[in-house]
């Protein structure tokens, strides 16, 4: 493709800004006659247009060593001129650094760990760095090809939070001295730093928070049952039932998927007890959501008939009909703290594994309610 470009000669007295402009595209051209069409500007041409050399040129753009300003101001022209883009692959394998981070999650679909994402990529872009996200929609060898992905990309260190409760890829991390944190799931048996919330703590305040409201038919929709996370929420609940003298009931105890159809179809399930439960505690927000169309959909009110609490809250948590009670995840404390001990680890990998555990917080909306009478 020959460059064509006819640039009227102003009238008026910018000449000297003319001529710069007329000099830059006829650069340009001339480039792109001599690559065939693509305009990739090399380090050679940067320095001959600024009259240094190479090396100078290289180390003005890695600032590797003192350039005096007048010397700095014309390379950096130069490359403005040309329209030179560093080669950040290069740099980084020279300098063994990407500034750039993996994030490796289970389903960026549900808005938790939308939320999670957000705050990782808001602290890890204040600290200079750039974020590479993969979502492995539960598939362990998904989980496995990104995990892989990430590290041909050459990032300097992965967050991580486990589709599932396979060591798997954590393990193939370490053997390959991965900098990583694992965030909201641990896995067992794998010594790596992790930063968790007190699920046990969450899951004893949602049910505090109904028991306290009279309820004594208290359900819980479970998480997935392989992740820690989920026992220990019902563990939560268990306590808490005995704590108030609340007979448990394992036919109010479902084993629930994370996801609004497990929430919708378990809780109609439990509306079909000949003895149903006034109160549900749905172990994360999406599937609350789901039995709360459950609920309506049987032709019954939240909370006037059943009280609803879930765990986690979402954006939508207020603005749900009527807006859910649920138990706050630390998000702010999982970006802050995951992205710290990672930039420790990227800057030691010999540190102790650390372990953080980050309080959770009950927050009270319409959806629950006293016991009906
Ligand atoms: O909503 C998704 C759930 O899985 C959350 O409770 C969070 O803990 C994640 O692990």
């Amino acid at each position: 493709m020959a460059l064509t470009t006819h640039l009227d000669k102003p009238r008026t007295g910018c000449y000297s800004a003319y001529n710069r402009l007329r000099n830059r595209l006829y650069c340009v051209w001339d480039h792109t006659q001599r690559t065939g069409g693509v305009l990739i500007v090399t380090i050679r041409e940067v320095a001959e247009r600024a009259g240094v050399s190479t090396s100078t040129v290289s180390h003005v753009v890695n600032e590797t060593r003192y350039v005096s300003p007048a010397i700095h101001v014309r390379v950096r022209q130069a490359m403005a001129e040309l329209g030179y883009q560093p080669n950040a692959l290069a740099r980084s394998l020279r300098v063994k650094r990407s500034q750039t981070l993996g994030m490796l999650v289970p389903d960026i679909a549900n808005p938790f760990f939308a939320e999670i994402v957000r705050a990782i990529e808001e602290v890890a872009f204040q600290a200079g760095y750039s974020l590479f996200l993969c979502s492995s929609e539960g598939d362990l060898a998904k989980e496995r090809l990104f995990a892989n992905v990430l590290v041909e990309k050459q990032v300097d260190g992965i967050v991580f939070v486990a589709a599932g409760a396979s060591v798997d890829v954590v393990e193939r991390l370490v053997a390959r001295a991965v900098p990583m944190v694992l965030i909201d799931r641990e896995l067992p048996g794998v010594q790596v730093d992790v930063v968790l919330a007190d699920n046990l703590a969450g899951g004893k305040n949602a049910t505090a928070h109904l028991a306290e409201l009279g309820h004594r038919r208290i359900a819980c929709i479970t998480g997935p049952s392989e992740l820690t996370l989920s026992a220990q929420r019902v563990i939560g609940y268990r306590a808490t039932l005995q704590e108030y003298a609340i007979a448990p009931d394992e036919t109010l105890v479902r084993r629930g998927s994370f996801d609004f159809a497990s929430g919708l179809c378990l809780t109609q399930t439990l509306l079909d007890l000949p003895n149903r439960p006034t109160a549900i505690f749905a172990c994360n927000d999406v599937m609350a959501i789901g039995a709360m169309h459950a609920v309506l959909t049987a032709g019954l009110r939240v909370p006037e008939e059943i009280s609803v609490i879930g765990f986690d809250d979402v954006p939508v948590a207020p603005y749900t009909n009527p807006p859910l009670t649920t138990i706050a995840q630390p998000i702010a404390g999982f970006g802050q703290t995951a992205i710290q001990m990672l930039l420790a680890r990227i800057a030691d990998k010999d540190l102790p594994a650390q372990r953080q555990t980050l309080p959770m917080h009950l927050i009270i909306r319409a959806s629950t309610a006293r016991v009906p009478a």
